[in-house]
């Protein structure tokens, strides 16, 4: 939703800048653009389309500077145009700024500096914000950021340069993410990790409200008061070649693949002479566990659907009234959390804007929030009373992938743990599912190993428009996620639903035109799903179905199969969701779509 980055240094500005967006443009990607402060002149350019285009408009001119602040833009406000894209400038030349968010009151702002004769030439409301800084400085840059932050209503993250002052940039933040980054003799900010990693791993995250001056001596930090603030350093524990696509021609089939990988590691120190121990991150005691009788999570999309899986387990492994729900309604219902209430919120980001508006709402109400996230550091984890980390690398894809498979994984431990911590949960069924998740990294690579068959049966589908994904109990949520990765990048209608639902409607849809994928592992619903893959049949609808090796019965009521190794029944998502993700990354790639950047999304979504 937007990327930016920001240097100052020795090196050439443009070239940082570029690599950067590169690294962020899975925030964003329908215009791009620079500037680059040389002589004492801001030099300012934008593109539409990606940042390869940008990059060539870059060396057309010669671009050259040691200090600047680039953009990739996502569009919010105005469609996609050059004049829309970042970066933005006052009408006088004298500032100039990149922005992530969305300013609520733009509109109000907009007429006051119009009445006042200002001619803007963007529909932004970032122009805004430039305009506005414009008329508040009075040679004190402090002083005009603290004002601008009094009259700014709504989220932003700001990266801008001042034509007076050499050798710094100014950033602002407040509920948008923004990174800085602390070089040799070189400052940088941006938006997410992945574009600092080429340069450095020590980084200073800024907290809400704050302003700070990046310089190639360092970094100062005020308050959004003017009062200084004392900053400590993190290490990032990402290493660059995390961000590189290796040999595959996709970051999504790259990160499908890792995903045996990301259960290796999110097991890995979690788990204790047969137990999981997840007490050096949650230092709970009996106490504090059994002082919560309600458990709510709360997540948006893939995550949303990770958090479905998790619920059955909950429900099963511990006492406590579980409810999920989707953070952007949430955040607006009447579902009192309190005092005796877990609250979990689960974010691959961790700076998707619904969660965290609806973390904050929990905490208000009295819960203990507890974060499951991919990033250190992020908005949600310095906000929560507790971090699970998933420590499945940087996902650059824009479909979540493996940050699924690291999710369910973290959230099943995190059952386990709070099962037996609850005593709701035997010892023996504590160690026999504990057993079963650590073949699940083996079983997954099995999976992953029969491709060629996912391949082909793309092929045969491909051109179909509509699909119905369908799927009972722990395969529910498999299948509005493999629907999801459908729709998403491949652009293909998908449908999913419970199974069971079926005949109360989507059944009309059904025709030979209309394969039905069936998530069917032999479990304990089986014969229950068998006689509605009967019902899609008789309307003439091809069956595709997910199931267990071993299981012949299918292969007479399916048209094709896509077979997963044996497992229990609960870790059966951890296993049918990979043919799934697959078989949309096959149907994208035969229809020729953008895999890595699908139309109108962007990967973290720091708006309503
Ligand atoms: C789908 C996808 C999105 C995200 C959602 C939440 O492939 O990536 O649906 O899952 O935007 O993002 P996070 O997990 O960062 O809060």
């Amino acid at each position: 939703m937007c990327g930016i980055v920001g240097y100052v240094g020795m090196r050439n500005a443009p070239d940082v800048l570029l690599e950067g967006l590169k690294r962020l443009e899975y925030r964003g990607y329908d215009s791009a653009g620079l500037a680059v402060k040389s002589d004492g002149r801001l030099e300012v350019i934008k593109e539409v389309g990606k940042v390869a285009d940008l990059a060539r408009l870059v060396e057309e001119r010669q671009l050259e500077g040691c200090q600047g602040i680039g953009h990739t833009r996502w569009a919010t406000h105005g469609g996609v145009s050059v004049d829309n894209a970042h970066p933005h400038c006052d009408d006088c030349g004298n500032f100039v700024l990149v922005h992530n968010g969305i300013i609520e009151n733009y509109l109000d702002l907009r007429e006051e500096l119009e009445a006042a004769g200002v001619t803007f030439t963007s529909e932004t409301d970032t122009e805004v914000i430039v305009q506005l800084l414009a008329r508040l400085y009075q040679k004190d840059m402090l002083d005009a950021l603290v004002k601008l932050t009094e009259k700014l209503r709504g989220s932003y993250a700001l990266a801008i340069m001042n034509r007076e002052i050499d050798g710094t940039f100014y950033c602002l933040r407040k509920g948008s993410p923004l990174i800085l980054g602390i070089g040799d003799g070189e400052g940088f900010c941006a938006s997410d990790v992945p574009a600092l990693l080429p340069y450095t791993r020590q980084v200073v995250y800024l907290e809400e409200g704050e302003i700070a001056a990046v310089s190639r001596d360092g970094i100062q930090v005020w308050a959004s008061d003017g009062q200084r603030v004392e900053k400590s350093i993190s290490t990032i524990d990402w290493e660059v070649s995390m961000t590189e696509k290796a040999a595959y021609p996709h970051y999504m089939l790259k990160e499908i693949h890792e995903q045996g990988a990301v259960l290796r590691t999110t097991l890995k120190g979690r788990v204790e002479n047969g137990k999981v121990d997840l007490s050096p991150e949650l230092a709970w005691d009996k106490k504090l566990v059994e002082s919560w009788r309600k458990l709510h999570i709360v997540a948006c999309g893939t995550s949303y659907y990770a958090a479905l899986v998790a619920e059955r387990v909950l429900e099963k492994w511990t006492d406590l009234e579980v409810k999920v729900d989707i953070a952007s309604e949430y955040r607006y219902r009447h579902l009192r959390a309190d005092t005796e209430t877990l609250a979990v919120f689960v974010s691959q980001s961790g700076e998707t804007a619904d969660t965290l508006a609806a973390c904050r709402l929990a905490r208000s109400q009295g819960a203990h929030c507890l974060a499951v996230t991919n990033v250190r550091g992020s908005t949600l984890a310095r906000e929560v009373h507790d971090v699970l980390l998933l420590k499945a690398g940087p996902e650059i894809g824009v479909a979540a992938t493996k940050t699924f498979m690291g999710q369910i994984a973290a959230l099943y431990l995190f059952a386990l743990y709070l099962g037996r911590m609850r005593e709701t949960l035997s010892a023996a069924e504590g160690n026999r599912l504990l057993e079963e998740m650590l073949r699940l990294p083996y079983k997954v690579e099995v999976t992953l190993e029969r491709e060629d068959s996912v391949r082909a049966l793309a092929e045969k589908y491909a051109d179909r428009k509509d699909f119905l994904f369908l799927g009972r109990g722990m395969s529910f949520p498999v299948a509005l996620e493999g629907a999801l990765k459908l729709k998403e990048i491949s652009y293909v209608h998908a449908e999913a639903y419970a199974a069971g639902e079926m005949k109360h409607g989507p059944i009309a849809l059904l025709e030979a035109a209309v394969p039905v994928m069936v998530i069917i592992p032999r479990d304990g619903l089986y014969e229950k799903t068998l006689s509605n893959i009967q019902e899609a049949k008789a309307r003439k609808a091809p069956i595709l179905a997910v199931a267990t090796d071993g299981d012949e019965l299918i292969s007479r009521h399916a048209n094709d199969v896509l077979r997963v190794p044996w497992t229990d029944e609960e870790m059966t998502p951890f296993l049918t969701v990979v043919p799934l993700q697959l078989f949309a990354y096959h149907m994208a790639r035969l229809r020729e779509c953008e895999i890595d950047q699908p139309r109108n999304l962007a990967k973290s979504v720091t708006v309503e």
